[in-house]
């Protein structure tokens, strides 16, 4: 199974193995960090799923819809590799990605 790599809010870095057909949101929820809340459940309308991405993948990533960044418009925290963990389906073509999960808004 591919490897999500997950740093929380303290800065500490856990690998994930990932499920077929999970999306990141979903990887890094399953997997105990309770920080992401994902409130909306995926359907891309709360923005508590943002994640930093290691700009390295940046070429790998779907395109962001104009929701996306619109719900990204609205975090204090944006950066230029914000992203929402739920618009992310992890593939094997993402295998090794680096994560951090933006602080809270
Ligand atoms: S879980 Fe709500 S926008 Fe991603």
């Amino acid at each position: 199974m591919p490897t999500l790599n997950v740093t929380n809010r303290e800065g500490q870095e856990t690998a994930v193995e990932v499920e077929d057909g999970l999306t990141v949101m979903e990887a890094i929820r399953d997997n105990g960090f309770d920080e992401l809340l994902a409130l909306c459940g995926g359907c891309c309308s709360c923005a508590t799923c943002h994640v930093h991405v290691d700009p390295s993948f940046k070429d790998k990533l779907p395109a962001m819809s104009e929701d996306e960044d619109d719900l990204l418009e609205s975090s204090d925290h944006r950066t230029e590799n914000s992203r929402l963990g739920c618009q992310i389906p992890f593939t094997d073509a993402l295998d090794g990605l680096r994560v951090t999960i933006a602080p809270e808004d």
